[in-house]
This record gives C-alpha cells, structure tokens and sequence, in this order.
C-alpha cells in the first residue's frame, strides 16, 4: 500500500478508509488497553496519532516502539475521541523500520536547550523547533525565487571560488591544493603561486555581485542565490562563517528604484512566510513566548505573527547617514554612555546596537540608511556629488540589525579606477570588471540579502546556528 504523508492525511477526512503512514516516534503512552503513539514524518508541526489496541499486538513489537524509532503503519483513519487533533488512525498492522535505542538515544521526549541541540545538529531536524525551521527555511528559498521570476529576473549562478575579494574587507578563505608544509618558493622566497591549482591565488566568494553585475549588464535583471563565505573572526549570534546570500542586479536602476525593490522584496518574503507557513509560525511564536516568560515584560518580544503583519503594514523609513547620526548623537544611550561603540561624528562605522535603536526606539519600523561615507563602505559604491559619500543602503531591521547591504555602483570608468586605487584594489585582477565601464556602462544597482538573518526575522529565533542546518563559525565546523 502506498505511503501517504502526515500532513495530507490530517488534512484528509475520508474517515473508514485505510492508510500506510511511516515515521518517527515522538512519543508513546497508554495503558494496557490502549497506547497512544505520536508519529512525525517531517511533511508537519503537527504530529499523527496512532491508536495501538494492546490486545491486538504482540508486548515485544509494542516494547520496541520507543522515541526515535522509525515505524510503517497500516490502519484506518478515525475520527479522534482526543481534543488535541481531529483524526487518528487505529493501527492495523505496524512494521519497525529501525530500532532506536532509548538508553542511547539523545533527544528525549522533553524540551532541550538549542545550544544542546546544536552539539547534536545531526538530529535536531528531529525536534518540533527544527522541524518547523527546516520547513519555513524551504519555503523561503522558494518564495526568493517565485519573487525574481515573476519579476523577468534572471538566476546566475556566480563562482565559488574567485581571485578576487569583491568587498574589498580581506576576510577571505584561502583555496589551494599546495603542500602547506612544503611550500614551492621563487627566487624571492615567496611563495610561488604559479605552482598552485588554478596557477594563482584563490579564494572562496565572499560576494557573487562582482560576476552578478557582468550578467546585469547585458541580462539588464539578474539575482544570485549562492553561499558565501566569511573568514571574519567575529564570533556572534548574527555572524557565520558560511550563509546564503541573495543578490540582485540591476540595469537602469537608482538608489530609490533600489530600495524600493528592497522593500517589495522583503514584504513579499514575509506575505509568503505567512501565507504557506502559518502552522510553524504559530509554533514558533508559542515557543518564543514561552523562552521569554521569565523576562521582564519591557524585555519581551511582540509576538512573532504581529510582528511579521507590523512589517507588512508600515513604510520603511528612509534617511541619510548623517540624519541617522545626529539622531543617535543626541540619544538618550550616547549621552548617558550607555553604547558599547560612542557615536563619534560623521565616519562612525554604525554597530548593530546603533542600528537596533534606531529601528527599535527611535522610529519603531524597518529603516533604510543611505549615503555612508566612502571611507567605510565597499569600492564599487558610487560616489555622491560631495565627493565624500556614496548611494549605499542598509536595510536595518528590529532585531538582526543590518539584514541588507547594497548601493547604486559606480558606472564611471574613472571614477571607479580612482577609488580602487585609494582603496588599493588591484587593478590588474579585475580588467573584467573594469571592462563594463568602458563598454556600453550603464546606471546600475543591487543589493545582498543575508538569508540566515531573513530567516532569524522570520523565525523569531535568537541565534543564527539555530537557523542554519550546519553552523560554520570560528572553531567549529563539525558535521
Ligand atoms: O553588506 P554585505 O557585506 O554586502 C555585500 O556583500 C554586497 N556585495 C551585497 C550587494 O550589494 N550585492 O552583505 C550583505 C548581507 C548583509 O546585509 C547581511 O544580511 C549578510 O549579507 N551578512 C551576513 N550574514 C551572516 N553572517 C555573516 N558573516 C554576514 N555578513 C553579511
Ligand atoms: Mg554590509
């Protein structure tokens, strides 16, 4: 008989008629009569019961139906006698697929801590909270592809490995097939890269828009999905060391025609989430209440649903850099000293605990920053009439903080070669990139959305190893 997935089947009301479900035990209970068994096959939050009439079974069968084993059950779709779900099935027939031992099983069936979780990451998708995380993250990745078709944009898929560092921020891993103890060298002693794989140095991507804006410049309207990797040693709950970044591309677009995609692009992640993924929020949002009962009420997050309709519903704010700035000179926290980071004036590199007043105290809605000084952002930013800032834009959200980072890019081949030499970009590498300015260049725009920290937004969830199947940060990279 063909297995029918749990989530139809509590969807289905076809009451009398037989079906084959298979799974994980969560749970089993009962008495002699009668034991309950709560089966999970990933398609739900929410778990099928399974009737096991005591009398009809073998004690040894019954015995082996612990949490964590694997079952196949054939038996007939009832309604349920229990509050907790509409429908059961009363097991005909039940097949262990796989024993799993409950002396040595870690996950119990109670409620673990995530960062116990995260040293078994291997069985966390087992957990209702990883389930649900797991199925919004899918949902996502689909709806950030949904929302670029529909739009005409095309997907590129950029190199992963690269010789050049399109941030310019010198955080990269190194990829090379050299002997590291027993380095080739040239007649300076250096080390000799032309012995190397691709003959050169090279790199794992810190960023896909470099190669994105070669296709934007012909295709007019791109975006990557890819992973990127950061070798930044900053060891926090929004950092990983490998995450999925989304990159649009576009021809003809301004900094306005920019964030005003940003905008649209966020709001439709967010509709979807709550459209397709209401069941997980909901249990998303019950658990982030119940993690932060303890809290003081001031501390305590809006609920998880009203905060995803809050964003849907409001205008994100919109200023310059030096608006924000004064804003945050004269706030209640930098006069007091309460900043870790004191706002210093104009050229102050914004820190998240900056960005999150802003969002949080000061406006209470998403914010867009733009037009930062040149000295602290990326090379490739365009720069502004008063030849000291550029048309950047950071979407800062309650939260995460900075959840997008992107400009408008220099599309003047002088200008562009002379802010790669104060920023000391090789030249030399990037005669490709260069090469657009000078053939055809055209007004161009994009941005980078961290997925983890759409997701961390979406999710409610505090810590991004949590949002993540395999974290990679510093001094961890196990699975
Ligand atoms: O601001 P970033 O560094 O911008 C870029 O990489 C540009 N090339 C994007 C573009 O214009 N096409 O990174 C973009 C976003 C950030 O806003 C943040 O959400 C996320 O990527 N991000 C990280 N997420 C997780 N871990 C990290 N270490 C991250 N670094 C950046
Ligand atoms: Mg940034």
């Amino acid at each position: 008989m063909q297995r029918i997935k749990i989530a139809d089947l509590l969807r289905s009301n076809e009451i009398g008629k037989t079906f084959t479900v298979k799974g994980w035990v969560r749970t089993r209970r009962g008495n002699k009569q009668v034991n309950f068994v709560a089966l999970n096959d990933g398609s739900g939050i929410n778990n099928l019961q399974i009737v096991v009439d005591m009398n009809q079974f073998d004690e040894s069968l019954i015995r082996r139906i612990t949490t964590g084993a694997a079952l196949s059950v054939e038996g007939e779709l009832q309604e349920s006698q229990g509050s907790a779900q509409k429908v059961e099935i009363l097991a005909k027939k039940i097949e262990i697929l796989g024993d799993c031992d409950p002396e040595k099983y870690p996950l119990q069936p109670k409620k673990h801590s995530l960062e116990f979780l995260r040293e078994i990451a291997h069985l966390r998708f087992r957990t209702n909270t990883f389930g649900a995380i797991t199925r919004v993250r899918h949902a996502m990745i689909f709806a950030v592809h949904e929302f670029f078709n529909k739009k005409g944009f095309y997907n590129i898929h950029t190199p992963i490995i690269t010789g050049s560092d399109a941030e310019g921020a010198g955080e990269m891993f190194q990829v090379t097939t050299l002997d590291l103890d027993n380095l080739p060298r040239d007649e300076k002693d250096k080390i000799d890269y032309s012995k190397d794989f691709f003959g050169k140095p090279t790199n794992l991507t810190v960023s896909g828009q470099l190669e994105g804006e070669l296709a934007a410049l012909a295709m007019s309207e791109i975006y990557t999905f890819g992973p990127t990797f950061r070798a930044e040693n900053s060891n926090t709950s929004r950092h990983l060391s490998e995450f999925w970044m989304i990159e649009p591309e576009m021809a003809f677009y301004d900094l306005n025609d920019n964030m005003d995609l940003a905008e649209e692009f966020l709001k439709y992640l967010i509709q979807y989430a709550l459209d397709h993924c209401m069941d997980d929020l909901l249990f998303l949002s019950k658990r982030q209440q119940d993690e932060e009962k303890n809290k003081k009420e001031a501390d305590r997050s809006i609920e998880l649903i009203e905060k995803l309709r809050f964003v849907l519903e409001n205008s994100f704010v919109r200023l310059t850099y030096s608006e924000a700035i004064k804003i945050l000179e004269n706030s209640k926290p930098n006069k007091k000293g309460k900043f870790q980071y004191p706002i210093q004036g104009f050229g102050t590199d914004l820190q998240s605990e900056h960005e999150r007043y802003l969002v949080e105290k000061h406006f209470k809605k998403p914010v867009i920053l733009t037009d930062y000084p040149k000295e602290i952002k990326a090379f490739y930013m365009k720069l502004n009439e008063d030849n000291s800032t550029v048309r950047a834009m950071d979407v800062l959200f309650p939260q995460i903080g900075e959840i997008i980072g992107g400009s408008q890019r220099e599309e003047d081949y002088e200008k562009l070669v002379k802010r790669m030499q104060e920023m000391n970009i090789p030249e030399e590498e990037m005669w490709w990139f260069l090469d657009t300015r000078r053939f055809g260049s055209v007004p161009h725009s994009g941005f980078g959305l961290g997925f983890e920290r759409l997701m961390l937004f979406v999710t409610g969830m505090t810590n991004i190893r949590d949002v993540i199947p395999f974290p990679r940060t510093p001094k961890n990279a196990e699975f």
